[in-house]
């Protein structure tokens, strides 16, 4: 599928692995969910749109490029998608943060809706969705959906690990959506867990297991 990045760079398959282990520590798992991001945000946004300037160097002037507006926006899933917004803030500083409250009902698994808070000019910008679990899509679904609702129209959705079904959900909803996935993953369990997947990413970022 055109519209779906998987990463099979050596360094982020290695922090992949590290992040899957139950032995790796609060504060190293959310420390490689910072790095991995990074490392993927930096070749999903090589089409953020650029301007020309004119800029005087030691020697001459000469006419060059620099990021175009207006800033683009990241927006996390609450709350495991925090995890993933400094990764990106590191490349891109000027990127407003935008936030979607959603949790999943342990038993239906359907996403549910607690907070929405968008930039302004919504429509006007790249928008990053952030969320390390990708599982049966419910999430990022929504999510687009409320987004989308408000106006938001150039999306990117950037993961961690995925399962087909999520991938399967969400491109079929939103076709026009890129996503970019450190890994993809085998299945889901009968909890709707990605497997082997790293666990519940949420508990793992804030040590709230
Ligand atoms: C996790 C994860 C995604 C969602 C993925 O969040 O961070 O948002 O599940 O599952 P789906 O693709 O089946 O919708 P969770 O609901 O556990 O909330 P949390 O981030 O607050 O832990
Ligand atoms: N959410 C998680 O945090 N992990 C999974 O495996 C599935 C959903």
């Amino acid at each position: 599928m055109e519209n779906v990045i998987i990463f099979d760079h050596p360094l982020i398959q290695h922090k992949i692995s590290i992040m899957r282990s139950k032995d790796t520590s609060c504060k190293e798992f959310r420390e490689l969910v910072k790095e991995v991001t990074m490392f993927m945000s930096y070749e999903s946004l090589r089409d953020l749109p650029l301007r020309e300037v004119e800029v005087e160097t030691p020697l001459m002037t000469c006419k060059t490029k620099v990021l175009a507006g207006p800033e683009m926006a990241v927006v996390p899933i609450l709350r495991a998608g925090l995890g993933m917004v400094e990764g990106i803030l590191e490349l891109v500083p000027t990127a407003k943060v935008g936030h979607i409250g959603l949790y999943r009902d342990e038993v239906t698994m359907q996403p549910h809706e607690y907070y929405c808070k968008l930039p302004p000019n919504i429509g006007e910008r790249q928008i990053i969705v952030t969320d390390p679990m990708l599982a049966t899509g419910g999430s990022a679904v929504a999510a687009i959906n409320f987004i989308k609702e408000r106006g938001g129209k150039n999306i990117k959705f950037m993961c961690m690990i995925a399962a087909p079904q999520g991938i399967e959900t969400l491109t079929k909803a939103h076709p026009d959506v890129t996503i970019y996935c450190a890994h993809l993953d085998e299945k889901l369990n009968d909890r709707c867990y990605i497997l082997p997947g790293l666990g519940d990413a949420g508990d793992r970022i804030f040590g709230t297991k």
